[in-house]
């Protein structure tokens, strides 16, 4: 990560982003059981150190964090510590997105209120830590349509304080077809968008984010390596690739990181970011990843230069407010 240049991390997950001692003073507080005796001991559990079996598998791991969101305040609490994180790695602008269903799943909170709650722990966060933001919705497909119909309306309450709906979640159980109408509500609501495609299914899944969903940028992409027309695509469009190579490594997304398409896809014209994708869950920072792209998936330093320029034009921000970043 160059440091004459802005950093930027614009495919983060608050709610995978939840610091252990967080996790372990929240459960005691609240007097909710984890499975482990000690901070210590939870870690193993919370964090992954090499790799899980699929995208679920990885999933999996951000239930622990969850089941300790006991009320708002909570959720105000992770959410501004989010941005303490974010000044503490160097970031000058993070985008950050949550999923509020599935935040207020476990202790039956207020949807709206969980988004209200988030949206003012990242407001006081970036007043107090002196990094910029930007919110985006989530809609986890996981838990279904009429869930996800929830979800939309509680992020709907607070539209002004959201610049983007992405959809997260199991990909291949939970296809884009189900949600045109929760796309078409958001673009009328004036967000930009962005989708989890081509993580765990292939390439047509990232065809329908685009066509059916009107996708600006495409989290993870990984499969647009199987088909060259969609690569010219995304390149011709200026529709970003958010990378976030260690969470693909841990997802089982790609078979070892040397083999992640970063490089194919820069060479193919295609505006790739490089971010952190769920860093609390992956025990990573935005400069591992720079490490990462430079070392395995040997990125020269010309392309990791534009790789960190993509990720200030792929911000969801007016031209002003990208220049004012650097
Ligand atoms: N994919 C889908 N859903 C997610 C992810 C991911 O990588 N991280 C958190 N929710
Ligand atoms: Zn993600």
């Amino acid at each position: 990560m160059l440091g004459d240049l802005p950093a930027v991390d614009i495919h983060r997950h608050l709610d995978g982003n939840i610091r252990p001692e967080t996790i372990w003073t929240l459960a005691a507080k609240h007097n909710i059981a984890l499975p482990a005796r000690s901070l210590e001991a939870l870690l193993p559990l919370c964090q992954i150190q090499d790799k899980t079996a699929d995208l679920l598998a990885f999933l999996a791991r951000l239930d622990y964090g969850i089941s300790v969101l006991a009320d708002v305040d909570a959720c105000y609490q992770i959410a501004y510590e989010n941005m303490q994180d974010a000044q503490q790695e160097g970031l000058d602008y993070v985008e950050l997105r949550f999923s509020p269903y599935y935040m207020a799943q476990t202790h039956q909170l207020n949807i709206a209120d969980v988004v209200a709650a988030t949206v003012q722990g990242c407001a006081d966060g970036e007043r107090d830590f002196g990094v910029k933001h930007n919110l985006i919705g989530i809609l986890s497909r996981t838990f279904g349509t009429e869930a996800c119909t929830q979800e939309l309306n509680g992020l709907l309450a607070h539209k002004a304080h959201i610049t983007a709906l992405d959809l997260a979640g199991d990909e291949l159980g939970f296809p884009a077809p189900l949600f045109v109408n929760h796309f078409k509500q958001a673009r009328d609501a004036g967000w930009q968008i962005t989708v989890h495609a081509g993580e765990a299914d292939g390439p047509q899944s990232i065809w329908n984010a685009i066509e059916l969903l009107g996708a600006n940028r495409i989290g993870h992409g990984v499969a647009a390596r199987e088909d060259e027309q969609l690569m010219a695509y995304l390149a011709e469009h200026h529709i970003g690739i958010e990378s976030c190579p260690t969470s693909n490594y841990q997802t089982a997304t790609v078979v070892d990181t040397p083999n992640h398409p970063m490089k194919q896809f820069l060479e193919a014209g295609i505006e790739v970011t490089l971010n952190t994708d769920d860093p609390g869950i992956s025990a990573i920072t935005l400069a591992d990843e720079y490490t990462v792209a430079r070392d395995v998936i040997k990125l020269s330093d010309e392309q990791l230069k534009q790789v960190q320029i993509n990720g200030v034009n792929q911000a969801f921000l007016s031209a002003a407010d990208k220049q004012s970043l650097f």
